[in-house]
């Protein structure tokens, strides 16, 4: 997982002639599904993630409603270019996170002929703008390879403490008896952006 949390990025990025930042409302949420679908697919093309739109249609509808979620669309000649989604969540403040009020960054998609334009880049100092203007101390996310050097120039770092148990969700089990706890940290460090 890689984190913002200090010298972040704040620099307005250039956008390309032709392209705005819109946020996204309700009304957006069935593109953002078809597009999630697009994202996926790419990342990894099976099983099909089409299975999955339903639940993302219903969901980008309910957390943008609820403001659980923003998501900022860049937009030319009408059409939706390229993504970024933040999703906001609460902890128990500590030291490193006062506010207590966490992030996390996901759907970062530009479509393939808009790559390598600068559209990503400015999107995600909109995104990290929005999240310190709403007081919230800490971004986390997953990335690609295509993402990381975008990450990297905005502040982002790698950590090295965080781990995470699969939930065997058909038997709500863990998918591994604890004695086998290390052959499973080591499978499951390969983990996806959402
Ligand atoms: C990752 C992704 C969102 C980046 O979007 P993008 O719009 O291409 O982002 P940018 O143009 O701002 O930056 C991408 C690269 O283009 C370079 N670039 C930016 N403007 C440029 C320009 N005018 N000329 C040449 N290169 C440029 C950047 O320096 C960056 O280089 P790097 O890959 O070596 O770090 C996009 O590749 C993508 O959607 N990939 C598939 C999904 C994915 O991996 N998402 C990330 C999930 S965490």
């Amino acid at each position: 997982m890689a984190v913002a949390r200090t010298k972040i990025q704040t620099a307005r990025a250039i956008l390309p002639e032709g392209v705005s930042i819109r946020m996204a409302t309700v009304g957006d949420a069935a593109m953002l599904a078809r597009q999630r679908t697009t994202f996926l697919r790419e990342l990894r093309p099976r099983p099909d993630p089409v299975a999955l739109e339903p639940a993302n249609r219903s969901y980008f509808r309910r957390a943008i409603a609820s403001g659980q979620c923003r998501v900022w669309l860049a937009v030319a000649d009408g059409a939706v270019i390229a993504t970024s989604a933040l999703a906001f969540y609460e902890r128990a403040p500590s030291r490193r996170n006062p506010s207590g009020r966490d992030s996390y960054l996901f759907c970062m998609y530009t479509v393939p002929t808009w790559r390598h334009r600068g559209v990503g880049r400015a999107l995600l100092i909109e995104t990290i703008r929005h999240a310190r203007a709403a007081g919230v101390t800490r971004i986390g996310l997953h990335t690609t390879a295509a993402g990381r050097g975008m990450y990297e120039r905005a502040g982002f770092a790698f950590t090295d403490t965080e781990m995470e148990l699969r939930i065997d969700r058909a038997r709500g089990q863990p998918r591994t008896r604890p004695s086998q706890a290390r052959d499973h940290d080591v499978r499951s460090r390969r983990t996806e952006p959402r």
